[in-house]
């Protein structure tokens, strides 16, 4: 198991590129068994999380080829059934569930393993599966849903903790070949169910509204093959913006849709740093001393919870008390038991964590708990005195194209060695 060695101290500067969306590119993946015809996908982000929905897409039986970003899917065949050694390994996996239930009015898929923040349902993806006449079954560990035939319903996503995104992203895409018209209420909204909506749409769905609450689905006969590359990854770039301000002398990030991260550089701008907002490049610079933030976390357009961690880490190390407080997942914290080993001064009051200002953290052997956690750390190995060693990497892995090679071209001194 890798780890990753963090020499704190040495500032960033320079500019990075941006990957694709992760978050796109998981379900707009999934989307191809709908369709018999071969699909391209561009900007597919080289992450174990993309190689895990590739691995389940063959073994539903598309045939998959990948160069560089570039995936193309063909799925002119398909079975229904994504065993538990398959799936176990990411969450996301769940998303194929609404594709093949289109496709082959049959799916079944191992409950989901993955990230381990806190109880993650999916009971609202099984409701809107049944409004739309599915039969839902939990079998010796795995979901079953099957229909002799879906029509459109009206159905509601919301939690709540908000919007579930991938339950929207399942109902859109087994609505998208349902008899009649579906509504979903309270919809998500984030840009990366937009992607996958203009995706469908591509193949031939006519799907409306999607970014609002209220996206409308008028089912067709079939979908066909199409071309598509996904948005920029928003979160990525936000934890480079985040690297800026915890050690940077000046960092661009480019390849980035602003509008998508507005509420992490209104943040970082709330904070006292510089931000200079281009058409698809944000720059971050020191202006003094940082100061402390309330921060809270909401579904898009909100802040979002995928952002909380590193926030945490940099507020550890600006002036002043600040306060986060997690309304999507309440029980992500678990980066901070792990910065308190650092000297973050941090009190958990439920789903708030109070965090005092400290001048400096310390490197120590840290453990990473999951994707956004473990770049927590990274980041605050950036700014720490002495060595910070993140164990457990396969977290930062999932989710994050080469961190290490891209924090290291902006002068970050970090390798990755092999644990013990
Ligand atoms: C997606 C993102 C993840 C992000 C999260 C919230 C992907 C691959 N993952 O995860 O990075 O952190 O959105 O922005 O896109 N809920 C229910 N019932 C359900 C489903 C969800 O109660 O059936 C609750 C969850 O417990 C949570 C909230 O709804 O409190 C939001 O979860 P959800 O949007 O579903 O997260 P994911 O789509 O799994």
């Amino acid at each position: 198991m890798d780890k990753i060695l963090v020499h704190g101290g040495h500032p960033l500067s320079g500019s990075i590129k941006v990957s694709g969306s992760k978050n796109s590119s998981l379900p707009i993946l999934a989307a191809t068994l709908l369709t018999k015809e071969p699909c391209i996908v561009h900007g597919v982000p080289d992450l174990s999380d993309t190689h895990y929905m590739l691995q389940i897409l063959t073994h539903l039986g598309a045939q998959v080829e990948r160069a560089s970003g570039t995936v193309s899917v063909t799925a002119e065949k398909t079975h229904s059934v994504a065993p538990y050694d398959v799936v176990r390994k990411m969450r996301a996996s769940v998303c194929v569930l609404g594709p093949s239930l289109g496709r082959c009015k049959e799916a079944t898929v191992a409950l989901p393993g993955g990230c381990v923040i806190g109880d993650r349902p999916i009971d609202l993806h099984l409701r809107g599966f049944e409004a739309l006449g599915a039969a839902v079954r939990v079998e010796g560990g795995d979901i079953k849903v099957f229909a002799p035939k879906l029509s459109g319903a009206v159905i509601n996503m919301q939690s709540k903790f908000g919007p579930t995104v991938l339950g929207t992203d399942n109902v859109m895409m087994a609505a998208a070949l349902a008899e009649g018209v579906t509504v979903i209420e309270g919809a998500a909204q984030e840009p990366e169910v937009v992607d996958l909506a203009t995706f469908l749409n591509k193949m031939g769905a006519k799907i409306e509204g999607a970014g609002t609450r209220r996206i409308i689905i008028e089912g067709v006969a079939a979908l066909h093959g199409a071309e598509h590359r996904v948005i920029p990854d928003r979160i990525e770039a936000g934890t480079f913006l985040v690297a800026g301000a915890i050690a940077g002398k000046g960092v661009t990030v480019k390849r980035v849709e602003p509008e998508h991260v507005r509420t992490t550089t209104d943040a970082l701008a709330s904070c006292g740093y510089h931000i200079d907002i281009g058409d698809h490049e944000i720059s971050i610079f020191p202006n003094g001393a940082a100061s402390a933030l309330e921060l809270t976390t909401a579904p898009y357009p909100g802040f979002p919870t995928d952002m909380q961690a590193q926030m945490c880490a940099l507020l550890s190390i600006s002036k002043g008390t600040s306060s986060v407080t997690e309304n999507v997942f309440p029980q992500r914290y678990m980066h901070v038991a792990e910065l308190k080993r650092m000297g973050a001064q941090v009190q958990l009051e439920g789903a708030t964590a109070v965090i005092d200002g400290v001048d400096c953290l310390l490197g120590a052997p840290v453990m990473a708990s999951d994707l956004r956690a473990s770049a927590a750390l990274v980041l605050a190995g950036l700014k720490a005195d002495g060595i910070t060693e993140v164990s457990r990497v396969y977290h930062i892995d999932r989710g994050y194209e080469h961190l290490d090679e891209k924090l290291s071209e902006l002068g970050a001194h970090i390798e990755r060695a092999k644990a013990a």
